[in-house]
């Protein structure tokens, strides 16, 4: 055990000496105070302090709600006279670590305090890896452990304070909104609104009357002007949900707000400016939409100034204990569930599961088994992963793309003796149907040992 400094607080001069002597022999470091008056200055230098709690002048129990005030955390042993017990128990409800009755052995001080050392290393050790993971493996209320989500967090501690356009890049439920918050939480905008607009499924012309405001009669049914999510966003941040679906009339007009901060209401020609600052998130490939046309290249680039792409949680599997244990914490308290932790064997089971719903999907799974377990540590038998719900790109991963039991060598020769049948065996022509040169074709059909047959009335053949 480390070397620990004590402080004894006991006005009876034999004894304390005598304790004080029998502590440094125990290999502490003893200072001994007559009162809680003259302990008190010097109480924060200890790292457990013994007191009596019968004192001249300020009383034990006093000197402990003292010591609390001031914020002096080290854990008090009180001694009481022999066979007053209320005060000890009063002692120990303030918070006291634990207590010696008069008469004591020296040996069961010695045990007494070596037990209270021990917890308050523990505790300390406790504290400092929780501080150490608040730090390190968590921003704000975002929990990530691996390397890329820490890369994230900086990235997010870097762009926040300025205005730079961020474009969030991610799967379903890896966290896209919760980074979107956390960048205007730490902005100097955060006391203005964060005005979230989702660009899915909103016609064209609806769109740009959520977006942009109207003027009363800028269309049928416009019976009042009405500002838009921008002009609500003023000072502060728009962030636009799934920007790859914002059809192109729009697109136009975003590129003016992100270039200009410039725009007009539906029905109005008065040019209005702005400020604010643009995240957009997307779960789709943007680059693709901009390759087939359907995303303008000025305003990805526009919007691409800061990418974070946050990876699905199946390729960062050292975040699912630390989300896990996160989501028991918050969850078993807002369902008042019995459950409060969580096993290390059912964690093996959520660290196994491929999580193709990340984030959402495994904390939707801690709730529910949470609801449904039985005793206070969630067991594997007590974790209950949905069967997936098949994703249109799974299901049709998984649609055969050949008849069973057919291989692709198979359907190739088949193809080759089609082309040739059709063309009457005139290899040349048979390559050409199968875009192959006629020297492939004659490859192929060596491999196939069919090389010479069939060349009946191929000139090229012999050529
Ligand atoms: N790193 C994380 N730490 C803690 N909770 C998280 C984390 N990532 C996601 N979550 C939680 O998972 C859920 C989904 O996250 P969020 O809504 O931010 O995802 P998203 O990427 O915006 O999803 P979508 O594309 O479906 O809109 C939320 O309940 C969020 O609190
Ligand atoms: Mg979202």
């Amino acid at each position: 055990m480390s070397v620990g400094r004590i402080l004894v607080v006991e006005d009876e001069d034999k004894l304390r000496r005598v304790i004080d002597l029998h502590l440094e022999s125990a290999g502490f470091e003893a200072d001994g105070a007559a009162s809680a008056e003259q302990a008190m200055p010097r109480a924060g230098l200890a790292d457990l302090i013994i007191t009596d709690l019968r004192l001249p002048g300020m009383s034990g129990i006093e000197f402990i709600q003292q010591l609390k005030a001031r914020g002096i955390e080290a854990p008090v042993i009180v001694v009481t006279a022999h066979g007053s017990v209320e005060a000890a128990v009063e002692a120990m409800k303030l918070g006291a670590a634990d207590f010696l009755q008069k008469p004591f052995s020296l040996d069961h001080l010695t045990t007494v305090v070596q037990k209270v050392m021990a917890v308050q290393s523990l505790r300390a050790e406790n504290q400092r890896l929780r501080e150490e993971l608040d730090e390190r493996y968590q921003f704000d209320n975002i929990i990530g452990r691996s390397s890329a989500m820490r890369e994230i967090f900086h990235t997010v501690e870097r762009v926040a304070p300025t205005r730079a356009t961020v474009l969030l890049a991610g799967e379903s439920g890896v966290g896209k909104d919760m980074i979107a918050r956390a960048i205007h939480q730490h902005s100097p905008r955060k006391n203005h609104a964060f005005v979230k607009i989702n660009c899915t499924a909103l016609p064209e012309n609806l769109m740009e009357s959520e977006l942009f405001g109207y003027e009363k009669g800028a269309f049928t049914g416009a019976t009042a002007s009405k500002p838009g999510k921008f002009e609500q966003a003023d000072g502060g941040t728009a962030f636009l949900d799934e920007i790859g679906d914002v059809p192109g009339n729009v697109q136009v007009k975003l590129l003016r707000i992100l270039q200009e901060r410039q725009f007009e209401r539906l029905g109005s020609n008065v040019t209005r400016n702005v400020d604010v600052r643009v995240i957009a998130a997307t779960n789709a490939d943007l680059r693709a939409a901009l390759e087939e046309g359907r995303f303008r290249e000025d305003l990805y680039y526009r919007l691409n100034v800061v990418p974070i792409n946050i990876p699905p949680l199946r390729e960062r599997k050292e975040d699912i204990p630390f989300l896990a244990m996160h989501f028991v914490n918050k969850l078993s308290n807002d369902l008042g569930s019995i459950a409060k932790a969580i096993s290390p064997a059912a964690l093996d089971r959520l660290f196994e599961h491929s999580w193709p719903g990340n984030v959402r999907e495994l904390e939707n799974t801690i709730e529910r088994s949470l609801v449904l377990a039985s005793g206070e540590v969630l067991q594997p038998a007590d974790i209950r992963i949905e069967a997936p719900r098949q994703s249109a790109a799974l299901a049709s991963q998984q649609t055969p793309l050949l008849p069973e039991g057919e291989t692709l060598e198979h359907w190739e020769q088949m193809m080759i003796r089609e082309a040739l049948r059709r063309a009457n065996g005139n290899k040349s022509q048979a390559a050409r149907m199968l875009g192959l040169t006629r020297n492939a074709l004659r490859y192929r059909l060596s491999q196939m040992g069919l090389e010479g047959e069939s060349s009946n009335g191929d000139p090229a053949e012999r050529s």
